[in-house]
């Protein structure tokens, strides 16, 4: 039975200012994800701290944001079979170090707040986030 879902990826600050945006887009692409919207923004922090405000209560959440807006990022619906969990598998763990040869955190990723790649955790989540970014 077909599974095809949808999927929010953001390409991070740290990622888009050393052009890795391109090589990202075809990891996903070989992994069948399809790339349906992209867009290259910058966003306040106030858009960060909504964006993520599921982590509000966390320690680290003022410097998420900040972070978040520091520079342009890229925003991109992902259609795929599965897409939720296979974006999950293909950018690897959220911390760089605990992340598995080949996905793109291990790649790329430089510590756990500059670790390149955002993914939606879960299908209704994915729906929200994509909602944020992509509302007609
Ligand atoms: P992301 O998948 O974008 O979701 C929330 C982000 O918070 C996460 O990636 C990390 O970049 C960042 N972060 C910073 N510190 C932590 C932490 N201790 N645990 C989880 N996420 C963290």
């Amino acid at each position: 039975m077909s599974n095809v879902e949808r999927t929010l990826s953001i390409i991070k600050p740290d990622a888009v200012e050393r052009n890795l945006t391109q090589e990202i887009q075809n990891i996903f692409s070989k992994n069948n994800l399809k790339i349906v919207e992209s867009k290259k923004i910058h966003i306040t922090k106030e858009e960060a701290a909504e964006f993520y405000k599921v982590h509000q209560s966390k320690q680290f959440y003022s410097d998420l944001c900040s972070y978040l807006s520091s520079g342009p990022i890229v925003v991109m619906i992902l259609e795929g079979e599965n897409s939720v969990a296979l974006n999950r598998k293909i950018m690897g763990a959220t911390d760089p170090k605990n992340a598995e040869d080949n996905t793109i955190r291990k790649l790329y990723g430089l510590s756990i707040d500059k670790n390149s790649v955002h993914g939606s955790d879960s299908i209704e989540n994915a729906k929200t986030e994509i909602n944020f970014f992509f509302k007609d």
